[in-house]
């Protein structure tokens, strides 16, 4: 079968969905990769769908939330399981992906004749000036490689106006997720691009797009021969806030994983993405693009903002932690001295306790009396200085209102020591919140 003759071949090529029953993993995003939908976009999700879907079944809440919703892995599961469901995601980025894969239920036919017409014009224009580009983007492709994306862009800009708007947006998925594969940068842990680095397989857009759409085909099929709900919804929410439009006390379970205060920085997660649709010129503007609108959990964000550490400590909502975590971010200030990059761990650490303080906050709002809460999290130990992360937060939650938490761990980490900063023994676990 040719390439353009897949594209009508599709329904003979359903992949099957993973069972629900098998035994589910508690996992990370790698086992997603395996799943359709979810495997549209490689994110960092901090678990599996599988361990999500589970979960609801088995709680069957009638709401859910994601507070944290990224790529919309519980949303995903909760429709699969048969729940509403709402995530809030603050990067805006991310919250687009979001809302694309959940459109999986919409006719596969238009976006096959749509994805052709698409390809049909990219086909007309061979080159593409590549003046004022971005360096970023001209360390990561080829010219060949690079002139067809920019074809893809220009195409895409032009007809979307014309397309539903529901096709448009997984046209416009699928284009963001062959950005990498067609890139030989490498990658660091996730999506950190590494333009000093090479892989080994490349692929070129057009091959890379058709097989993409193909994919998005086969699950959607596959999705929509079950008994899913579609109606989850994203929203572009801050969690430190309270949204108008879900009623006050009505969630029954909050599924999620939010940044850990471990220094990755979401907002340069998507610089290849956002720089290729030209919604920033270059790493600079990631501060005012999207990491004003996250939780601060990396030193760059704290840098930016020029925090004050007293400042930090004085808020009334961090209260429950406040002398252990003064500790702590008093000899972070310290050691700082000592380091060569003077990095801002101290105002990052009191930073984000105060974030996940508003944030249980405005959980308490949104929550039923009785709910339950899985917060997956690991702790963290910026220059070696131990944070006792979940132990936190399980105190901010019950100052907020929440009665009770328990901590369940599922794996060490930063325990082969080679290649670490230092030897403090890690762990990532659910932070069980219930009340
Ligand atoms: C560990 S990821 C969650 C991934 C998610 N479980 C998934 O399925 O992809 C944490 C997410 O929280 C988002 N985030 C950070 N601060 C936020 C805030 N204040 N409000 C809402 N979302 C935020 C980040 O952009 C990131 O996508």
């Amino acid at each position: 079968m040719n390439k353009q003759g897949e594209l009508f071949g599709i329904s003979a090529l359903v992949v099957p969905v993973q069972s629900t029953d098998r035994v589910a993993r508690s996992g990370t995003f790698v086992d997603n990769l395996k799943l359709p939908i979810h495997r549209w976009f490689k994110y960092s999700a901090g678990f599996s769908a599988e361990w999500a879907e589970k979960v609801i079944r088995t709680q069957q809440p009638k709401t859910v939330l994601d507070p944290f919703a990224g790529s919309g892995t519980t949303l995903l599961a909760a429709e699969a399981a048969g729940a509403l469901s709402f995530g809030y995601e603050s990067h805006p980025f991310m919250a687009r992906v979001a809302s694309a894969k959940l459109l999986w239920h919409i006719d596969t036919k238009e976006l096959i004749k749509a994805s052709k017409e698409f390809l049909g014009a990219v086909k007309k224009k061979t080159t593409y000036d590549l003046d004022n580009t971005p360096p970023l983007l001209l360390k990561c492709y080829t010219v060949e490689a690079l002139q067809q994306l920019f074809l893809f862009r220009e195409t895409y800009l032009k007809l979307k106006d014309t397309l539903k708007p529901e096709v448009a947006q997984l046209i416009w998925l699928a284009i963001t997720a062959i950005l990498r594969p067609c890139s030989f940068a490498g990658t660091a842990q996730w999506q950190y691009i590494l333009p000093n680095k090479r892989k080994a397989n490349t692929r070129m857009p057009v091959p890379a797009f058709e097989a993409k759409i193909l994919d998005f085909v086969s699950d959607m099929l596959a999705f929509q021969k079950l008994d899913c709900r579609h109606d989850a919804k994203i929203l572009l929410q801050d969690a430190r806030t309270i949204p108008d439009s879900i009623p006050k006390g009505s969630i029954e379970l909050v599924l999620t994983s939010p940044p850990y205060p471990n220094n990755y920085d979401y907002a340069d997660a998507t610089r290849l993405e956002m720089t290729f649709w030209g919604e920033i010129q270059s790493w600079g503007d990631l501060q005012g693009t999207v990491r004003q609108y996250i939780i601060r959990s990396s030193s760059q964000h704290a840098t930016a903002e020029k925090l004050k550490l007293e400042d930090l400590l004085k808020n009334s909502a961090i209260s429950s932690i406040h002398e252990e975590l003064s500790l702590v971010c008093n000899e972070l200030a310290l050691v700082r001295q000592t380091k060569g990059g003077k990095k801002a761990y101290h105002t990052m650490i009191a930073a984000y306790f105060n974030d996940l303080a508003a944030t249980f906050q405005a959980l308490r709002s949104v929550c039923k009396r009785g709910a339950n809460l899985c917060f997956v999290i690991g702790d963290s130990a910026p220059y070696g200085v131990y944070v006792p992360v979940e132990e936190w937060l399980g105190k901010l939650a019950i100052s907020s209102g929440f009665t009770s938490y328990t901590f369940e761990k599922l794996r060490d980490r930063n325990i082969k020591w080679k290649n670490r900063k230092h030897r403090v023994p890690l762990h990532e676990g659910r932070l069980w919140i219930r009340g």
